[in-house]
């Protein structure tokens, strides 16, 4: 069922692809956009953007290959707000806040783990993996306390496509599907929720949105990256939009043999090529070598204006074995090189000039319109209120 799910958008997403390839081509935004330089640097829209974009949207906190047995559980924090993704014996995802209802200690500290239950560290309250209190420590002295009114506060969570959402806001009123605007459907066509949990590494960078630009940017890859990937690449982009999402791909200069194959044998690394964008804080990139591959980065606000921290996650369709691996690794290696040393080392430049002073405003051509319309989303969710949200993302 996975592999017919979006069929028909791939298909013609790959069309386009080629149709531009033909002409050298891309389709272009209507005119050239600025956006105040302060919007990467000022504290005051950082706090607004993180209130009301992250604590405020569905947020891919964790692939389901890195949860994926009863028990396993992942904790972190996001956005400030510590949460707890755990995998119950049922196979459901839940998410909670990562406090022991007794006087808000973590319940754990260990990024991931597998538990029946949690005995929380300090004075060792036990909750379930349903977020219910089990058990007080010393009972009959604690004391009366209607456990009913002791669970862990549970976030709205979604598992679908391979991928777990989260909403930092336990009253919020978001609705998943109106969200995710059909995206996931596409997505479901790489099925990872049977793929392989591989390695993840954490990387510094620059304010969110500087970073994130970078995702959406086909424009820079053979200038910065000529030293790496980029030499023969184009610095041209395709983008197709789902609400605020956005796939990226490039026009196809070798459309002469797809046109030749029937459609229905694209093979699904024609159909899932480029760069998958979830708003507002995730890149998924597929690449070879070692077997088939994603590297899945996760952006998240770091603790001032101008932080950020990165997650990348491998995942890989099949785990790797013998020489695989170590060519895997070597692969994701290079991921990290490049993005550390070219992408975010830029960044992080830019941010000292912009914090400077330097620029008035940031200025996106024509060929930009990824960038344009993520800034467009940003401006329009920080300007809606929580009880116009769905509306927003329903167009
Ligand atoms: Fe968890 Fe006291 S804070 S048992």
């Amino acid at each position: 069922m996975g592999h017919t799910l979006g069929a028909v958008e791939l298909r013609e997403m790959v069309r386009t692809a080629i149709a531009y390839g033909k002409t050298r081509s891309i389709p272009l935004a209507p005119s050239v956009m600025t956006i105040p330089a302060s919007n990467y640097v000022d504290p005051w829209r950082f706090e607004v953007e993180v209130e009301r974009i992250f604590k405020r949207l569905p947020l891919m906190l964790a692939p389901s290959a890195e949860i994926p047995r009863p028990g396993d559980y992942k904790a972190m924090e996001v956005a400030g707000v510590p949460v707890l993704i755990t995998r119950g014996q049922d196979g459901v995802v839940r998410t909670f806040l990562n406090a022991c209802s007794h006087r808000g200690a973590n319940l754990t500290t260990e990024p991931t783990g597998n538990a029946k239950r949690f005995v929380c560290p300090y004075h060792g309250w036990t909750f379930d993996q349903q977020g219910a209190l089990r058990g007080v420590a010393s009972a009959e002295e604690f004391g009366e306390v209607d456990k009913d009114c002791y669970s862990l506060r549970t976030l709205p969570t979604t598992e679908r496509s391979g991928l777990i959402w989260v909403v930092l806001d336990r009253n919020s009123t978001v609705d998943f599907d109106t969200f995710l605007s059909g995206y996931d459907a596409l997505l479901e066509r790489f099925g990872f929720k049977d793929w392989h949990f591989q390695s993840s590494r954490v990387i510094k960078g620059p304010n969110w949105k500087v970073a994130y630009d970078g995702y959406l940017d086909y424009y820079h890859i053979p200038v910065l990256h000529r030293e790496t990937f980029g030499p023969d690449m184009l610095n041209q982009a395709i983008y197709s939009a789902f609400g605020p999402h956005q796939r990226v791909q490039f026009p196809l200069r070798e459309y002469s043999e797809l046109e030749a194959t029937p459609e229905d044998a694209w093979t699904d690394e024609t159909l899932l090529s480029g760069v998958w964008t979830i708003f507002p804080h995730i890149s998924i990139a597929s690449f070879g070598g070692g077997g088939r591959g994603v590297m899945i980065s996760q952006l998240l606000p770091g603790a001032t204006v101008g932080e950020s921290l990165t997650t990348q996650m491998y995942l890989m369709q099949t785990p790797p074995e013998g020489p695989e691996i170590k060519a895997a690794e070597e692969q994701f290696a290079f991921l990290r090189r490049v993005v550390e040393d070219e992408d975010y080392t830029t960044g992080l430049a830019l941010q000292k000039a912009l914090k400077a002073g330097a620029l008035d405003k940031v200025t996106f051509g024509r060929n930009e319109s990824g960038a344009q319309r993520f800034h467009g989303w940003v401006d329009k969710v920080i300007a809606t209120d929580d009880a116009d949200l769905n509306a927003l993302f329903a167009g």
